[in-house]
């Protein structure tokens, strides 16, 4: 099938990809000529595991171009997918500019009936919004229909989750509408379900907010680890097990992060509050995940009579491993709380470049670990890298002016470290 999809971020790159890779043909569209340009060249502008590679492939295979002609490709066009992003405006609500002028732009160079897909994350009733925009930005009559397909896909590992969703959520109250994307989808395995528009937003929302909220509670289990002296890995282990509680997003941290938990909790709070039906749990959630940096911040203090002055090294800028996204990342909260302390900071991310104004408030980055550690008071592992659990930490330990780790990811094993004479101290575990 002939597949447009506008806005090549993260999620409309990736889908544009998979639906290539399914023997979709595809043209990417974004009014970004810097994107358009790198992504015509083959060369993708953000770093995602896997997905540089396959999108050679599908170029080389034909199934995949690129252009920034909005008219053309509209026009040429019968299914088009809207993924253009949605990001959070300052008091909370998702800032739908974007996806207004995209709709606005289907209805001016609509030019025959079309079937139109929002990806975007939206607030549950935009759907029916975007289809209210083409009309009235229309000269043309022919009928436009429009449905919420969301996407589930997680940074860092995008294009697996892509390959392989748990499930694929169409919402329409069209069934010939239902039926085109039940057939574009049909060489995934998954379970489909189909809905109507507005339960397929909430669905997104829902499921985000679950996740959310599995964290806040394992990072509350933690705590209370920590006072009892109970190692959180074991708790989370014995909940996992049991199949209706499941062993995913239990790991304890340093709070959620990223350009979508924090934004789609507040938006969904709105929402809620709008219809006058707040979602108390959720703003608990909300409230502990925002804690989360103090708590650990809280722990480093508590071990030195001050941190003026201290060298303290930070491993991670990224929000989680495998991605080069700092929206949203704790690592910078928790960076501006050590310089409030007065302490010395340098930062190690594999991928991360620390952005001019971080540098001129006095922050220094090393690109090697072990230089990052050298004549360092305290390590403090704000990402998830795998290259840390990897690191030579007797190397480590004879760098170091003082031996202390503060693991807010419990990445590394707390006997190895103590053993080499480190003060460890992770969350809810050491
Ligand atoms: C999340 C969802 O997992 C995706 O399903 C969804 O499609 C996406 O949002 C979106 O709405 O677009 P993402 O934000 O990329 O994906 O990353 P996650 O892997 O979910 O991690 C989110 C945050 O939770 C990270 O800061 C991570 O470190 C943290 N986390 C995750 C924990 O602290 N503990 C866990 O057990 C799991």
């Amino acid at each position: 099938m002939k597949v447009l999809i506008i806005g090549m971020g993260y999620v409309g790159t990736t889908m544009g990809v998979v639906f290539a890779n399914a023997g979709h043909e595809v043209t990417g569209l974004d009014i970004d000529e810097g994107k358009i340009d790198s992504l015509k060249k083959g060369k993708l502008y953000f770093y995602e595991p896997g997905l540089q590679e396959m999108l050679v492939n599908q170029m080389d295979h034909q199934r995949l171009s690129f252009t920034t002609d909005t008219k053309k490709a509209i026009e040429n066009h019968d299914i088009l997918f809207i993924t253009v992003g949605t990001p959070p405006l300052e008091n909370g609500n998702a800032d739908l500019t974007y996806l207004k002028k995209v709709a606005q732009m289907i209805g001016r160079f609509k030019n025959r009936e079309k079937t139109i897909i929002v990806k975007s994350t939206v607030p549950i009733g935009t759907t029916s919004k975007v289809e209210q925009w083409i009309s009235e930005a229309g000269a043309d009559s022919n009928p436009v229909n429009v449905a919420m397909n969301p996407e589930f896909l997680r940074e860092g590992s995008a294009l697996q989750d892509a390959l392989y969703p748990d499930r694929i959520i169409i919402g329409s109250d069209n069934k010939t509408t239902l039926k085109t994307l039940h057939k574009l989808y049909q060489s995934f395995s998954c379970p489909i379900l189909k809905t109507t528009a507005m339960a397929a937003e909430t669905i997104k929302y829902a499921s985000n907010a679950f996740l959310a909220t599995k964290i806040s509670f394992i990072n509350e289990m933690a705590k209370l680890c920590d006072t009892l002296g109970v190692n959180i890995k074991d708790v989370s282990k014995g909940m996992g097990l049991d199949d209706r509680i499941g062993p995913h997003f239990l790991e304890p941290g340093l709070g959620y992060g990223g350009s979508c938990f924090p934004k789609d909790i507040k938006e969904l709070l709105l929402t809620a509050d709008t219809y006058q039906r707040p979602l108390h749990l959720l703003k608990e959630v909300e409230k502990i995940n925002k804690n989360q940096s103090s708590y650990f911040i809280e722990k480093v203090k508590n071990s030195f009579d001050t941190l003026e002055g201290k060298r303290i090294a930070i491993f991670g800028l990224a929000f989680k491993s495998h991605t080069d996204d700092t929206r949203e990342s704790v690592s910078f909260p928790i960076i501006d709380q050590l310089l409030e302390e007065k302490s010395n900071v340098v930062v190690h991310d594999p991928v991360v470049q620390l952005s001019k104004d971080w540098v001129g408030k006095g922050v220094q980055q090393s690109s090697d670990p072990y230089e990052a550690v050298k004549g360092c008071d305290a390590i403090l592992i704000c990402t998830n890298w795998p290259v840390y659990k990897e690191l030579d930490w007797e190397r480590v330990h004879q760098l170091v002016k003082q031996p202390y780790i503060f693991d807010g990811r419990n990445m590394l094993e707390a006997k190895k470290v103590k053993d080499l004479q480190f003060h460890y101290k992770g969350i809810g575990y050491s």
